[in-house]
């Protein structure tokens, strides 16, 4: 069986195929990732040689570069599409290039796809979707979509074009909404990255607001083992929900990290909250569990160890991001408050 993966220098990306590698050993991987920032060769430095595995830095925008891909490359079987401009905060500065990946990108990689009769498209959608939830209640598939941010706008656009291309032309498509991922090889922009590495740094916590939204946090370990039941058993044109049950407040993430690095809470730092900042993502995931029997392996407790443990071990992967062009970025994003 052969898949193109998208996005797979990225975080979740690159976890993905090395559990694939690891676990699927009748799989060959083609890697179509475009480098951005966010990607990173060292994410897969340990498959490189791996002969199932191979890497073509090209942009989903590309179709004549992904038409040349799958005819020299195929037959492919499937296409599992994570490649994705990811970061709210970047798509509050400028919601262009969300756009042209997440909704463009999409919509050609989906038409190249059926073109060239690739059996199953697996689109990897977000819980942003659904927009924001009161104190109560929860996202299920069946939840009107409502996106928020220009990231989510985009997100919900490339999740309805995936959906499109199942009703109007039977393409077999299949969708995940998967709610907060952390873990390894996660870029500092995010939330646990960022507070971790800063903490090892000793430099300060923005929290933004008053600390009281809340995530639905997930190993991201469970997140790829979801992908591939869905790929493997999902029905084609459903939506599967995918989510921790582990809701915490951001507070309460600042205050476990704390406990667990040993920091004292002065490192918390109150910041402006951000624009359209969704207040509570909560998953109902029901429908994976009942009917696909996906569940959730790694505890809150353990996953947070391990990443800790990571980032306290993996200094030169995370100092290079931090010490390069993520700099100017970090100083826009929060500079003067920080200073
Ligand atoms: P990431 O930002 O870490 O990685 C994105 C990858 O996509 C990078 O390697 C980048 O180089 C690549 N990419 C960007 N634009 C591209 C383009 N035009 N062509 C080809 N490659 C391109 O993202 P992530 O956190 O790993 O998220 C992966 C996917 O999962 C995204 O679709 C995201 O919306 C979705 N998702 C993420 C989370 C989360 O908590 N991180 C939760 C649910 C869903
Ligand atoms: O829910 C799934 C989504 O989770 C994915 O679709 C996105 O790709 C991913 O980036 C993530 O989005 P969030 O906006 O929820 O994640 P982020 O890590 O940016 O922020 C998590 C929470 O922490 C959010 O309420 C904002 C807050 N936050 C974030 C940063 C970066 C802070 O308080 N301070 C910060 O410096």
């Amino acid at each position: 069986m052969r898949i193109v993966v998208t996005g797979g220098l990225g975080f979740i990306g690159s976890h993905l195929i090395r559990w694939i590698l690891e676990h699927q050993a009748a799989v060959e991987i083609i890697n179509v990732d475009a480098l951005t920032y966010a990607g990173n060769l060292s994410n897969l430095d340990d498959v490189v040689d791996d002969p199932r595995y191979q890497w073509h830095r090209l942009s989903i925008t590309d179709r004549p570069g992904l038409e040349s891909l799958f005819r020299d490359h195929g037959p492919i079987d499937a296409v599992m599409h994570l490649a994705a401009e990811s970061h709210v905060d970047r798509s509050i500065q400028s919601g262009v290039p969300f756009v042209e990946t997440n909704v463009l990108g999409t919509q050609i990689l989906l038409e190249v796809a059926r073109a060239f009769r690739v059996s199953r498209f697996l689109h990897v959608s977000t819980d942003e979707v659904y927009g924001t939830l009161g104190e109560s209640g929860y996202f299920r598939e069946d939840t009107p979509l409502s996106p928020n941010s220009p990231y989510s706008a985009s997100k919900a656009g490339s999740d309805l074009l995936a959906r499109a291309a199942f009703e109007t032309y039977g393409q077999d498509v299949v969708v995940t909404r998967c709610s907060n991922n952390y873990g390894p090889y996660q870029f500092p922009e995010k939330l646990i990255p960022l507070f971790v590495t800063n903490g090892l740094d000793g430099e300060p916590w923005p929290l933004y607001g008053d600390g009281h939204n809340v995530r639905d946090w997930l190993y991201v370990e469970d997140h790829v083992r979801a992908l591939w039941t869905v790929l493997e058993r999902g029905h084609a044109g459903e939506v599967y929900n995918i989510g921790g049950s582990n809701e915490r407040s951001n507070r309460e993430v600042a205050n476990t990290l704390i406990s667990h690095m040993g920091l004292s809470q002065s490192v918390i730092v109150p910041v402006k909250d951000r624009l359209g900042h969704d207040r509570r993502y909560a998953m109902d995931a029901t429908k994976i569990q009942k009917t696909l029997g996906w569940h959730p392996e790694v505890s809150w407790e353990q996953g947070l160890e391990l990443t800790v443990q990571w980032y306290r071990s993996h200094r030169t992967w995370w100092q290079s991001i931090k010490s390069g062009t993520y700099k100017d970025y970090y100083r826009d994003q929060y500079g003067s408050v920080l200073d």
